[in-house]
Protein backbone atom coordinates (compact mmCIF):
# COMPACT_ATOMS: atom_id res chain seq x y z
CA UNK A 1 0.00 0.00 0.00
CA UNK A 2 0.79 3.78 -0.59
CA UNK A 3 0.66 7.10 0.63
CA UNK A 4 -0.74 10.26 -0.46
CA UNK A 5 -0.64 13.39 1.55
CA UNK A 6 -1.76 16.33 0.22
CA UNK A 7 0.27 19.86 0.84
CA UNK A 8 -0.98 22.16 -1.52
CA UNK A 9 -3.87 25.00 -1.37
CA UNK A 10 -3.63 28.09 0.00
CA UNK A 11 -4.05 28.16 3.29
CA UNK A 12 -6.72 31.20 3.08
CA UNK A 13 -8.39 30.58 6.78
CA UNK A 14 -4.69 31.16 8.36
CA UNK A 15 -3.71 34.32 6.76
CA UNK A 16 -1.08 36.18 7.03
CA UNK A 17 0.86 33.29 8.17
CA UNK A 18 0.15 31.89 5.33
CA UNK A 19 0.88 34.42 2.85
CA UNK A 20 4.73 33.56 3.48
CA UNK A 21 4.45 29.56 4.31
CA UNK A 22 2.71 27.28 3.81
CA UNK A 23 -0.26 26.06 5.86
CA UNK A 24 1.11 22.63 6.40
CA UNK A 25 4.70 23.55 8.10
CA UNK A 26 2.62 25.78 10.76
CA UNK A 27 4.22 24.07 13.89
CA UNK A 28 1.85 22.27 16.75
CA UNK A 29 4.26 21.77 19.72
CA UNK A 30 7.04 23.19 17.45
CA UNK A 31 7.04 20.51 15.08
CA UNK A 32 5.28 21.35 11.69
CA UNK A 33 1.36 19.84 11.24
CA UNK A 34 2.32 17.78 8.06
CA UNK A 35 5.07 15.88 9.60
CA UNK A 36 2.33 14.19 12.16
CA UNK A 37 0.55 12.92 8.99
CA UNK A 38 3.95 11.73 7.85
CA UNK A 39 4.58 9.81 11.17
CA UNK A 40 1.10 8.59 11.08
CA UNK A 41 1.97 6.91 7.29
CA UNK A 42 5.19 5.77 8.89
CA UNK A 43 3.52 4.28 11.77
CA UNK A 44 0.61 2.21 9.70
CA UNK A 45 3.70 0.26 7.64
CA UNK A 46 3.80 2.72 4.64
CA UNK A 47 7.40 3.15 3.18
CA UNK A 48 6.31 4.75 -0.21
CA UNK A 49 4.76 7.68 0.31
CA UNK A 50 3.50 10.19 -2.28
CA UNK A 51 3.48 14.21 -1.96
CA UNK A 52 0.84 16.22 -3.67
CA UNK A 53 2.77 20.09 -3.54
CA UNK A 54 1.73 23.17 -5.39
CA UNK A 55 2.73 26.93 -5.33
CA UNK A 56 4.58 26.42 -1.88
CA UNK A 57 6.21 23.31 -3.11
CA UNK A 58 9.88 24.43 -2.74
CA UNK A 59 9.55 24.91 0.87
CA UNK A 60 7.56 22.29 1.43
CA UNK A 61 10.39 19.61 -0.25
CA UNK A 62 13.08 21.62 1.85
CA UNK A 63 11.33 20.98 4.91
CA UNK A 64 10.69 17.24 4.49
CA UNK A 65 13.59 16.20 2.35
CA UNK A 66 14.23 12.96 0.74
CA UNK A 67 12.22 11.02 3.91
CA UNK A 68 15.54 9.52 4.68
CA UNK A 69 15.20 10.10 8.32
CA UNK A 70 11.51 8.49 8.34
CA UNK A 71 12.64 5.66 6.37
CA UNK A 72 10.34 6.57 3.77
CA UNK A 73 10.98 6.78 -0.11
CA UNK A 74 8.99 10.28 -0.90
CA UNK A 75 8.22 11.50 -4.34
CA UNK A 76 6.73 14.79 -4.69
CA UNK A 77 3.93 15.48 -6.84
CA UNK A 78 3.09 18.77 -8.58
CA UNK A 79 -0.25 19.79 -9.22
CA UNK A 80 -0.85 22.51 -11.81
CA UNK A 81 -3.57 24.48 -9.25
CA UNK A 82 -5.46 23.96 -6.84
CA UNK A 83 -8.31 22.00 -8.39
CA UNK A 84 -9.49 20.01 -5.39
CA UNK A 85 -9.07 16.94 -3.46
CA UNK A 86 -10.24 14.67 -6.22
CA UNK A 87 -7.70 16.48 -8.65
CA UNK A 88 -4.71 16.28 -6.94
CA UNK A 89 -5.88 12.24 -6.42
CA UNK A 90 -6.38 12.07 -10.69
CA UNK A 91 -2.36 14.03 -10.57
CA UNK A 92 -1.08 11.18 -8.69
CA UNK A 93 -2.46 8.55 -10.48
CA UNK A 94 0.82 7.91 -12.58
CA UNK A 95 2.54 7.43 -9.11
CA UNK A 96 -0.14 5.07 -7.35
CA UNK A 97 -1.18 2.89 -10.49
CA UNK A 98 -2.63 -0.47 -9.12
CA UNK A 99 -2.08 0.37 -5.58
CA UNK A 100 -4.36 0.91 -3.22
CA UNK A 101 -3.51 3.98 -0.93
CA UNK A 102 -4.14 5.99 2.05
CA UNK A 103 -4.84 9.46 1.40
CA UNK A 104 -4.34 11.73 4.05
CA UNK A 105 -4.76 15.72 4.24
CA UNK A 106 -1.51 17.40 5.05
CA UNK A 107 -3.22 20.22 7.61
CA UNK A 108 -5.12 17.00 9.69
CA UNK A 109 -3.99 15.66 12.90
CA UNK A 110 -5.30 12.52 14.38
CA UNK A 111 -3.35 12.00 17.42
CA UNK A 112 -4.51 8.35 18.58
CA UNK A 113 -3.05 7.09 14.80
CA UNK A 114 -4.08 5.46 11.55
CA UNK A 115 -2.51 2.17 11.50
CA UNK A 116 -5.53 -0.33 12.94
CA UNK A 117 -7.78 1.86 10.23
CA UNK A 118 -4.94 0.97 7.54
CA UNK A 119 -4.74 -2.44 8.66
CA UNK A 120 -8.66 -3.18 8.46
CA UNK A 121 -8.91 -1.77 5.24
CA UNK A 122 -5.46 -4.12 4.01
CA UNK A 123 -7.08 -7.48 5.23
CA UNK A 124 -10.73 -6.27 4.12
CA UNK A 125 -12.91 -5.85 0.57
CA UNK A 126 -13.99 -2.48 0.49
CA UNK A 127 -12.82 -0.32 -2.31
CA UNK A 128 -12.84 2.54 0.40
CA UNK A 129 -12.86 3.52 3.73
CA UNK A 130 -13.53 6.79 4.89
CA UNK A 131 -13.22 8.11 8.39
CA UNK A 132 -15.74 10.15 9.95
CA UNK A 133 -16.23 12.17 13.17
CA UNK A 134 -19.03 13.99 15.24
CA UNK A 135 -18.92 17.35 15.12
CA UNK A 136 -20.75 20.36 16.58
CA UNK A 137 -20.00 22.19 12.96
CA UNK A 138 -20.95 19.73 9.99
CA UNK A 139 -21.49 22.35 7.19
CA UNK A 140 -18.15 23.33 7.49
CA UNK A 141 -17.01 19.96 5.83
CA UNK A 142 -18.11 16.80 4.17
CA UNK A 143 -21.11 15.13 5.38
CA UNK A 144 -22.05 11.93 5.43
CA UNK A 145 -25.35 10.23 5.80
CA UNK A 146 -25.51 6.10 7.75
CA UNK A 147 -28.28 4.26 7.58
CA UNK A 148 -27.69 0.74 9.31
CA UNK A 149 -23.69 1.36 9.64
CA UNK A 150 -24.09 2.07 5.18
CA UNK A 151 -22.93 5.32 3.73
CA UNK A 152 -25.68 6.41 1.64
CA UNK A 153 -24.95 9.59 0.92
CA UNK A 154 -21.80 12.25 0.79
CA UNK A 155 -22.33 16.16 0.80
CA UNK A 156 -19.45 18.67 0.80
CA UNK A 157 -20.07 21.65 3.14
CA UNK A 158 -23.58 21.08 3.09
CA UNK A 159 -26.11 24.20 4.53
CA UNK A 160 -28.80 21.88 5.86
CA UNK A 161 -26.43 19.15 6.91
CA UNK A 162 -28.51 15.72 7.60
CA UNK A 163 -26.23 14.54 9.99
CA UNK A 164 -23.27 15.98 12.38
CA UNK A 165 -21.21 13.35 10.65
CA UNK A 166 -17.70 15.36 9.12
CA UNK A 167 -15.14 13.41 7.32
CA UNK A 168 -12.22 13.20 8.19
CA UNK A 169 -9.03 14.17 6.30
CA UNK A 170 -7.81 10.62 5.86
CA UNK A 171 -9.32 7.84 3.55
CA UNK A 172 -8.59 4.41 2.11
CA UNK A 173 -8.94 3.73 -1.42
CA UNK A 174 -7.99 1.39 -4.36
CA UNK A 175 -7.77 2.30 -8.03
CA UNK A 176 -11.86 2.35 -8.16
CA UNK A 177 -11.35 6.09 -7.22
CA UNK A 178 -9.74 6.92 -10.26
CA UNK A 179 -12.83 5.72 -12.39
CA UNK A 180 -14.92 7.79 -10.00
CA UNK A 181 -12.88 11.19 -10.05
CA UNK A 182 -13.13 11.02 -13.93
CA UNK A 183 -17.11 11.04 -13.78
CA UNK A 184 -17.64 14.21 -11.50
CA UNK A 185 -17.87 17.90 -12.22
CA UNK A 186 -16.05 20.95 -10.83
CA UNK A 187 -18.38 21.79 -7.17
CA UNK A 188 -19.50 25.48 -6.70
CA UNK A 189 -15.82 26.60 -5.23
CA UNK A 190 -14.98 25.06 -8.85
CA UNK A 191 -12.92 21.97 -7.40
CA UNK A 192 -12.85 18.11 -7.77
CA UNK A 193 -14.59 17.46 -3.86
CA UNK A 194 -13.06 13.92 -3.23
CA UNK A 195 -16.88 13.92 -1.33
CA UNK A 196 -17.98 13.97 -4.30
CA UNK A 197 -15.85 11.25 -6.40
CA UNK A 198 -16.91 8.69 -2.94
CA UNK A 199 -20.43 9.62 -3.69
CA UNK A 200 -19.37 8.74 -7.70
CA UNK A 201 -18.13 4.93 -6.22
CA UNK A 202 -21.48 4.62 -4.17
CA UNK A 203 -23.75 5.29 -7.12
CA UNK A 204 -21.30 3.19 -9.30
CA UNK A 205 -22.16 0.10 -6.60
CA UNK A 206 -18.51 -0.24 -5.13
CA UNK A 207 -18.17 -0.47 -1.42
CA UNK A 208 -17.20 2.24 0.49
CA UNK A 209 -17.01 1.67 4.70
CA UNK A 210 -17.13 4.03 7.09
CA UNK A 211 -15.62 4.26 10.36
CA UNK A 212 -16.38 6.51 13.22
CA UNK A 213 -13.56 8.07 14.78
CA UNK A 214 -13.63 8.13 18.61
CA UNK A 215 -10.06 9.97 19.51
CA UNK A 216 -9.19 13.37 18.91
CA UNK A 217 -8.82 15.07 15.43
CA UNK A 218 -8.55 18.52 14.04
CA UNK A 219 -8.55 19.87 10.55
CA UNK A 220 -6.31 22.38 11.37
CA UNK A 221 -7.04 25.07 8.85
CA UNK A 222 -7.95 28.22 11.25
CA UNK A 223 -6.33 29.53 14.19
CA UNK A 224 -8.42 28.33 16.86
CA UNK A 225 -8.21 25.00 15.68
CA UNK A 226 -4.52 25.47 15.90
CA UNK A 227 -4.44 26.62 19.10
CA UNK A 228 -6.73 23.41 20.52
CA UNK A 229 -4.74 21.05 18.23
CA UNK A 230 -1.31 22.71 20.22
CA UNK A 231 -2.80 21.84 23.55
CA UNK A 232 -3.47 18.21 23.06
CA UNK A 233 -0.73 17.46 21.98
CA UNK A 234 1.33 19.59 24.72
CA UNK A 235 -0.64 17.92 27.46
CA UNK A 236 -0.17 14.40 25.72
CA UNK A 237 3.98 15.14 26.10
CA UNK A 238 6.43 14.55 28.97
CA UNK A 239 8.77 16.75 30.37
CA UNK A 240 12.43 16.40 28.99
CA UNK A 241 14.84 19.51 30.31
CA UNK A 242 17.83 19.75 27.76
CA UNK A 243 18.46 23.71 28.33
CA UNK A 244 19.42 25.52 30.87
CA UNK A 245 17.29 26.80 34.14
CA UNK A 246 18.81 29.37 36.74
CA UNK A 247 18.59 28.83 40.65
CA UNK A 248 15.80 32.27 40.12
CA UNK A 249 13.64 29.93 37.62
CA UNK A 250 10.79 27.66 38.41
CA UNK A 251 9.40 25.00 35.73
CA UNK A 252 6.06 23.08 36.46
CA UNK A 253 4.14 20.32 34.94
CA UNK A 254 5.22 18.42 31.49
CA UNK A 255 7.65 21.31 30.02
CA UNK A 256 10.13 21.10 27.24
CA UNK A 257 13.27 22.86 27.28
CA UNK A 258 14.81 21.52 23.92
CA UNK A 259 18.75 22.20 23.38
CA UNK A 260 20.30 25.24 24.11
CA UNK A 261 17.69 26.95 25.29
CA UNK A 262 17.98 29.24 28.58
CA UNK A 263 15.28 30.19 30.93
CA UNK A 264 16.71 32.66 33.28
CA UNK A 265 14.56 34.63 36.09
CA UNK A 266 11.38 33.18 34.85
CA UNK A 267 8.34 30.93 35.15
CA UNK A 268 7.00 28.08 33.07
CA UNK A 269 3.96 26.50 33.79
CA UNK A 270 3.39 23.70 31.60
CA UNK A 271 2.09 22.19 29.13
CA UNK A 272 4.51 23.81 27.18
CA UNK A 273 7.63 23.37 24.69
CA UNK A 274 10.29 25.89 24.53
CA UNK A 275 12.87 25.54 21.12
CA UNK A 276 16.46 25.17 20.90
CA UNK A 277 18.24 28.29 21.83
CA UNK A 278 15.08 30.36 23.15
CA UNK A 279 15.87 32.37 25.70
CA UNK A 280 12.93 33.17 28.47
CA UNK A 281 14.52 36.16 30.70
CA UNK A 282 12.37 37.68 33.17
CA UNK A 283 9.00 36.07 31.85
CA UNK A 284 6.18 34.33 32.72
CA UNK A 285 5.49 31.39 30.01
CA UNK A 286 1.88 30.28 30.78
CA UNK A 287 0.12 26.54 29.62
CA UNK A 288 -0.22 25.32 26.27
CA UNK A 289 2.13 27.29 25.08
CA UNK A 290 4.58 26.96 22.22
CA UNK A 291 7.38 28.85 21.71
CA UNK A 292 9.98 27.29 18.36
CA UNK A 293 13.45 28.04 18.31
CA UNK A 294 16.09 31.21 18.76
CA UNK A 295 13.01 33.51 19.92
CA UNK A 296 14.01 35.86 22.68
CA UNK A 297 11.34 36.90 25.38
CA UNK A 298 12.37 39.83 28.07
CA UNK A 299 9.98 40.75 30.48
CA UNK A 300 6.74 39.15 29.00
CA UNK A 301 3.79 36.82 30.00
CA UNK A 302 2.78 34.38 27.63
CA UNK A 303 -0.09 32.24 27.52
CA UNK A 304 -2.09 29.49 25.02
CA UNK A 305 -0.14 30.94 22.18
CA UNK A 306 2.14 29.60 19.38
CA UNK A 307 5.43 31.79 18.82
CA UNK A 308 7.17 30.74 15.45
CA UNK A 309 10.96 30.80 15.48
CA UNK A 310 13.02 34.49 16.28
CA UNK A 311 10.74 35.73 16.99
CA UNK A 312 11.80 38.47 19.86
CA UNK A 313 8.27 39.63 22.58
CA UNK A 314 10.00 42.14 24.85
CA UNK A 315 8.94 44.83 27.69
CA UNK A 316 5.19 43.96 27.00
CA UNK A 317 2.94 45.09 30.27
CA UNK A 318 0.35 43.18 29.64
CA UNK A 319 -0.56 39.10 29.47
CA UNK A 320 -0.37 37.99 25.62
CA UNK A 321 -2.80 34.96 25.31
CA UNK A 322 -4.89 33.37 22.46
CA UNK A 323 -1.85 34.12 20.01
CA UNK A 324 -0.21 32.73 16.82
CA UNK A 325 3.34 34.91 16.13
CA UNK A 326 5.02 34.43 12.84
CA UNK A 327 8.49 34.35 11.86
CA UNK A 328 10.54 37.27 13.28
CA UNK A 329 7.76 39.50 14.32
CA UNK A 330 8.97 41.67 17.11
CA UNK A 331 6.40 42.61 19.60
CA UNK A 332 8.50 45.41 21.91
CA UNK A 333 7.63 48.47 23.38
CA UNK A 334 8.07 51.45 21.76
CA UNK A 335 11.24 52.81 22.59
CA UNK A 336 10.42 56.79 21.25
CA UNK A 337 8.44 59.59 22.39
CA UNK A 338 5.69 60.50 21.98
CA UNK A 339 3.99 57.28 22.93
CA UNK A 340 2.39 55.93 20.89
CA UNK A 341 0.90 52.39 18.88
CA UNK A 342 3.96 51.94 16.51
CA UNK A 343 2.89 48.74 14.35
CA UNK A 344 4.38 47.27 10.80
CA UNK A 345 1.57 44.78 10.08
CA UNK A 346 1.42 42.99 6.68
CA UNK A 347 -2.14 42.35 4.81
CA UNK A 348 -4.97 40.62 6.79
CA UNK A 349 -2.68 40.61 10.10
CA UNK A 350 -4.87 40.95 13.72
CA UNK A 351 -3.78 42.62 16.39
CA UNK A 352 -6.31 42.91 19.93
CA UNK A 353 -5.35 46.22 21.60
CA UNK A 354 -6.36 46.84 25.63
C1 LIG B 1 -11.70 19.09 3.05
C2 LIG B 1 -12.79 18.20 2.43
C3 LIG B 1 -13.91 17.98 3.45
C4 LIG B 1 -13.34 17.37 4.72
C5 LIG B 1 -12.21 18.27 5.27
C6 LIG B 1 -11.49 17.58 6.43
O1 LIG B 1 -12.23 20.37 3.28
O2 LIG B 1 -13.27 18.84 1.27
O3 LIG B 1 -14.85 17.08 2.90
O4 LIG B 1 -14.36 17.24 5.68
O5 LIG B 1 -11.23 18.54 4.26
O6 LIG B 1 -10.44 18.35 6.93
P1 LIG B 1 -11.39 21.71 3.00
O7 LIG B 1 -10.28 21.74 4.00
O8 LIG B 1 -10.90 21.61 1.59
O9 LIG B 1 -12.36 22.84 3.18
Amino acid sequence: MKGLILSGGKGTRLRPLTYTRAKQLVPVANKPVLFYGIEAMVDAGIKELGIIVGDTKAEIMEAVGDGSRWGLKITFIEQSAPLGLAHAVLTAEPYLRDEPFVMYLGDNLILSGIRSLVDEFRNGSANAQILLAKVPNPEQFGVAELVDNKVVKLVEKPTEPQSDLALVGVYMFDKTIFQAAKRIHPSARNELEITDAIQELINMGFQVDPHVVRGWWKDTGKLEDMLEANRMVLDNQNSRILGNVDQYSQIDHKVVLEDGAQVVRSTIRGPAIIGAETQIIDSYIGPFTSIQHRCVIRKAEIEHSIILEQAMIENIAGRIEDSLIGRFVEVIKSPCKPRAFRLVLGDRSVVGML
